[in-house]
């Protein structure tokens, strides 16, 4: 594989998501193998201060690199975390021989440049089928981690209440909402998360029974109240990503089960978003972990459905952060 067919491997990682559209990587070229650096200036300090969620976009961003090396028709080898003297160093891809991708991978490729994070309303007068909820379980064990959707009585109600309270507590924390708020931008930027990328607002006879974030920083969300009819509850189907043991190599086999589960769902017409607060501060995690009763750890929880379409987030081009140590 030569380099321009790197270049094209990263431009497929690029598309990963990330935590307010930092894109916190760096790839290095070294001979038949691609790097995964973190880019550590990119971290949310305030609101990621472990880069856990740094790793978990980085994982999604490997993953999507492996499926680009894929479909380039190249075998590939994914070390997570190979150095213990080198933790910016995450993964290294190694290309292998010629083996061509399958027509599953296929699928899954093709769903890279559709994949976008949807925060607009859902259908959910289409369920989502229980076939496909089985199909992202598997994808998340594929990948060393397991989904739960949250299902059971009291679950949402669980869910909710720890949504409002985390997003509440990042609010009130003057240098959470200055982070965010450093992160807000103009159209057409190529990182960070413009206006057009909030989604269409809800309908007003519509609201959602869980809070989704406010990008605003002012921990708004769509009421009921006037004095018109009782509002449409929206209920979107709501599932949680986690794993057994929390360390930064879990963090990335979270984000790559992320990247690869996001995709088997673009790939059939679903669209999703991330309801990061729930996750963000550690106490919160905790009491999702007791309340739902989970042996392992929540890594990110999504509202899943059928969407209506938005533009995507803009992306840096791959020059600023692909670099060379030795060419293939
Ligand atoms: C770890 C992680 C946490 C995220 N948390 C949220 C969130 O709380 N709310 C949200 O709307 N999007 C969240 N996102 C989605 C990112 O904001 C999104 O991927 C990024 O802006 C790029 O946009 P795109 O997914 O449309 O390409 C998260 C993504 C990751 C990887």
């Amino acid at each position: 594989m030569n380099f321009d067919s790197m270049r094209t491997v990263t431009q497929f990682a690029a598309l990963a998501p990330s935590v307010h559209n930092t894109q916190p990587w760096q790839f290095v070229v070294n001979g038949h193998s691609l790097e995964v650096r973190a880019d550590a200036s990119r971290a949310l300090r305030q609101l990621d201060p472990a880069a856990r969620q740094l790793h978990i976009s980085c994982g999604a961003a490997v993953e999507f690199a492996r499926l680009g090396v894929r479909s380039l028709g190249y075998s590939c080898i994914v070390r997570l975390a190979p150095r213990a003297d080198d933790p910016l160093l995450l993964a290294t891809l190694t290309i292998g021989h010629r083996h061509p991708a399958s027509p599953e991978e296929r699928r899954l490729i093709e769903a890279i440049p559709r994949r976008y994070t949807d925060r607009g309303p859902y259908d959910t007068d289409i369920p989502v089928s229980d076939s496909l909820l089985a199909r992202l379980r598997d994808a998340a064990n594929e990948r060393g981690c397991w989904l739960r959707v949250l299902d059971r009585p009291g679950d949402r109600l669980t869910a909710a209440t720890l949504l409002y309270e985390a997003e509440s507590a990042e609010m009130a924390d003057q240098s959470v909402f200055d982070e965010l708020a450093r992160w807000r931008r103009d159209e057409g930027s190529e990182d960070g998360i413009p206006d057009s990328a909030l989604g269409e607002p809800h309908p007003a006879g519509v609201v959602t029974d869980l809070p989704l974030r406010d990008f605003t920083g002012q921990n708004r969300h769509p009421q009921p109240g006037g004095d018109g009819p009782p509002p449409q509850v929206e209920r979107d189907t709501i599932v949680l990503l986690g794993s057994d043991s929390d360390d930064p190599h879990s963090w990335l086999r979270s984000g790559r089960a992320l990247g690869h589960l996001l995709l088997v769902l673009t790939d059939a017409g679903l669209v999703s978003q991330p309801l990061g607060p729930v996750t963000d501060i550690p106490a919160t995690r905790i009491r999702l972990q007791r309340e739902l009763g989970l042996l392992g750890h929540p890594q990110l929880m999504l509202r899943l459905g059928y969407g209506h379409g938005r533009p995507r987030s803009g992306r840096r081009d791959v020059d600023k952060f692909l670099t060379v140590a030795a060419l293939p």
